[in-house]
């Protein structure tokens, strides 16, 4: 259970404090999910008091947040949160810091466990996590003492050799076991049921392999261009910003051994086997492997929008992927010569996450008289968002006097399933961090194993010397190259 604490968020005047966090601890405390005994301390820059602090909050919260915010029960939420102004690399801050902490815990009766949230730039982590440290805002790990947690944000590095510097930073100044790095898919509640519906069913798991498998897909698309965040993104790109992780972290989720138990090493050592397995990509074979682009002006839901380079901070002449397009191959018993075709991409036609694992065709025989054309194989198809659920395409027959198969669907949604909202990423995540639970957090060997593989991309893009990238037109479905990809292999990718 989630232990009585102080969540301190660095950065508490930014963006993901005000989107997702403060809603995510709202909500939980809505549904009575939060312990009893806790309080935020927000710190950051901007000059605020605790007032103007909790109106920040409820704006962003009356925004963002996945119920209403009740007048009522905010007059009594809104004393939980406190505001702490101050530069992270003065020493004097994290005295006054220290000071806060126990006023607030006096008053809160909360025993001094405490959770650092890192909401903030990563060039920023070293800074904040040494002076943690000297200021003795970091405990042993022991039963007798208090905790001390750190929460993570993405990104950790830009590829193998700084993230390597980030981990050594942290490991230098807190034990392993103190380290939650997040990653807010593994949070989403579809994400978190790839585990309960492979392992909590008899009939997927006996076909999981090579042997009944064609192929997989893995698509995350998202309709919004790059917004504001240029700053961060044209350094980054589509590889960097939701391979590297998310989807890495999706694709362990579907190709994982079944675990023994479920615990938190466990599964991680589990997943971590996957990423070991990750066939590297080489210069010899990158063309077959890889597709990048970038999108250009198009017509996107009804308006004209500017392609990547013309949006506000992005350099003109960039060649930075907003979609990458990918075939791997995961070289173990299970999956030997199984592809899975991965893609990702902003200003898509629409925001549409699934996984979608194609199972072989059944011989063509039966069906018609010459033996030639294989019916529709059957396909497993989790839909991780907006429309969460999951559906199975059989084959049946077509009502008539003739024998003819047609394929439908069998379709499970969440929404009139369950009828209520799933609970957010952030709120599980943040729950997690307070019970102390890492399952869904990224353990440093998975950070680091996902880069090395990901650097193979990023050598061969350096080393090229080329400033061209194909583009495809805002609103549509990616490069013509991302077709030929998959349809060298003769397969398609699939329409959502
Ligand atoms: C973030 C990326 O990690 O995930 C963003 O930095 C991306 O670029 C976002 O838009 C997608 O998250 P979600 O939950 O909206 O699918």
């Amino acid at each position: 259970a989630p232990q009585p604490c102080t969540l301190v968020i660095f950065g508490g005047g930014g963006d993901l404090t005000r989107r997702k966090l403060l809603p995510a601890i709202y909500n939980q405390a809505l549904d009575g999910e939060l312990p009893a005994n806790f309080a935020v301390l927000g710190l950051a820059i901007e000059a605020m008091d605790d007032n103007q602090y909790r109106d920040f909050a409820r704006k962003g919260i009356e925004e963002f947040s996945r119920q209403p915010l009740d007048p009522a029960y905010w007059k009594d939420f809104g004393r939980c949160l406190h505001y702490l102004h101050g530069s992270f690399d003065n020493p004097d801050v994290y005295v006054q810091l220290a000071q806060r902490l126990t006023e607030i815990e006096a008053n809160f009766s909360i025993p001094g466990n405490r959770v650092f949230y890192l909401a903030i730039p990563p060039a920023l982590i070293e800074t904040c996590v040494c002076q943690l440290k000297a200021a003795g805002l970091v405990m042993p790990v022991d039963e007798h003492s208090p905790f001390s947690r750190i929460i993570v944000e993405k990104p950790i590095g830009r590829d193998l050799e700084s993230a390597r510097k980030v981990n050594a930073t942290l490991s230098k100044n807190f034990h392993e076991q103190q380290i939650y790095r997040i990653d807010h898919y593994l949070g989403k509640e579809t994400v978190q049921n790839i585990l309960a519906m492979r392992f909590g069913n008899a009939i997927f798991e006996p076909l999981w392999n090579s042997k009944h498998i064609d192929h997989v897909q893995i698509t995350v698309a998202e309709q919004e261009g790059v917004g504001t965040r240029a700053g961060y993104y044209d350094s980054a790109g589509a590889l960097r910003d939701m391979i590297q992780n998310h989807i890495l972290q999706l694709l362990t989720l579907i190709a994982m051994e079944p675990p023994w138990i479920m615990n938190a090493d466990v599964i991680r050592d589990h997943r971590q086997d996957i990423l070991n397995c990750l066939r590297p990509i080489t210069p010899e074979n990158f063309d077959h492997h890889v597709v990048r682009a970038q999108y250009g002006p198009g017509f996107h839901h009804g308006e004209d929008v500017p392609g990547y380079r013309r949006e506000a901070g992005v350099a003109q002449d960039s060649i930075t992927e907003t979609y990458i397009a990918l075939k791997l191959f995961i070289d173990n018993w299970r999956w030997a010569g199984v592809p899975f075709y991965i893609r990702t991409g902003k200003r898509m036609p629409k925001r549409a996450s699934e996984i979608a694992i194609q199972f072989k065709s059944v011989p063509p025989i039966l069906f018609n008289a010459n033996h030639d054309q294989p019916l529709e194989p059957n396909v497993l198809a989790l839909s991780i968002q907006p429309n969460e659920g999951l559906s199975l395409r059989i084959a049946t027959k077509l009502p008539g006097a003739k024998l003819k198969i047609f394929p439908v669907k069998m379709d499970f949604r969440y929404g009139s399933t369950f009828g209520e909202q799933s609970p957010e990423a952030y709120e599980r995540l943040l729950l997690d961090v307070m019970a102390g639970d890492a399952t869904l957090f990224m353990r440093r060997d998975a950070v680091e194993s996902s880069w090395a593989w990901v650097d193979n991309i990023l050598n061969v893009w350096a080393s090229s010397r080329t400033r061209w990238i194909p583009e495809y037109a805002a609103g549509t479905w990616g490069p013509l190259e991302a077709d030929r990809l998959i349809e060298s292999d003769n397969r398609k990718w699939r329409m959502l």
